[in-house]
């Protein structure tokens, strides 16, 4: 375990530092769907990244956002790489996003790493071991209720019509303290675990944008399943994360929500 964390973090590190040194430049940016952009950065972070995990873990199988991972054969270990989650803030130079970097034993997180190379913050969890930034002990916030929690959410970059989700940040923007939208969910779970969102919910993430962060939020004390209070597996269609305090409240909330008819 020690060596797959120590690699992980290496390897975190030295892709954020390439965000770090490219995001002033002028990006050249394409595009996966109409509003889904990639960036050459993406593409070298994620090179990196695949790179040293295949060198240092050759059985291992690697699924990467960008698409250079893969599988020489059969192991129980699942590497799930976001080599920039934020794409859209870094193309436009806000400075919101991060590396994302999970390990997966027969489908459950063992370890996960966020990195965010513009504040400098190393979110990290070991399954077990609690949560940590930048070395710290962490823990989700103490809040007891919806209306005085400050929740995040994101909007999908494909088939942006298809999920009635800007129903639901209405809602909830009425029935709390609001709602932030910045833009990447790998930093949006990892502000649940140190406590300053109290919960985070969205629609059709994929496993390389959650599975870090579900383990650090875990870790750090939250609750994790679907809108619908069932367990969540990373890459499933629905997330809600919170701080544990307000995850029933928000559940019944959200199933509310989903039965009012759409305000336009
Ligand atoms: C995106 C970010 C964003 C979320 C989108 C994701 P990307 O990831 O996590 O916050 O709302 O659904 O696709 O494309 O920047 O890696
Ligand atoms: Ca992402
Ligand atoms: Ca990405």
């Amino acid at each position: 375990m020690s060596k797959f964390f120590d690699v992980a973090m290496e390897a975190a590190r030295e892709a954020g530092l390439v965000l770090l040194a490219e995001h002033s430049r002028p990006q050249k940016i394409s595009y996966k769907g109409d509003v889904d952009l990639v960036t050459e950065t993406d593409k070298r972070s994620e090179l990196l990244i695949v790179g040293r995990l295949r060198r240092e873990f050759p059985e291992h199988r690697i699924v990467a956002e960008e698409g250079s991972g893969g599988a020489v054969g059969a192991s129980r270990y699942e590497w799930h790489v976001d080599p920039l989650d934020g794409t859209t803030n870094f193309a436009h130079g806000y400075p919101c996003f991060a590396v994302s970097i999970a390990l997966l034993e027969e489908g459950k997180p063992l370890l996960g790493i966020v990195f965010n190379p513009v504040s400098n913050e190393l979110f990290t969890a070991k399954r077990g071991e609690g949560a940590f930034l930048n070395g710290a002990s962490i823990r989700v916030s103490a809040i007891t209720t919806m209306e005085t929690s400050l929740v995040a959410t994101g909007f999908p970059a494909h088939k942006r019509g298809d999920v009635g989700n800007i129903h639901y940040y209405w809602q909830f923007t009425l029935r709390s303290h609001g709602v932030r939208r910045d833009g990447s969910a790998a930093l949006d779970l990892c502000s649940v675990a140190c406590g300053r969102f109290e919960a985070f919910w969205e629609f059709g993430l994929k496993s390389w944008d959650t599975a870090a962060g579900i383990l650090i939020a875990t870790e750090a004390g939250g609750k994790v399943t679907d809108l619908k209070g069932a367990p969540y597996t990373p890459g499933g269609p629905d997330i809600l994360v919170t701080n544990g305090h307000v995850h029933d409240e928000i559940q019944r909330t959200a199933a509310e929500i989903a039965e009012m008819p759409p305000k336009l």
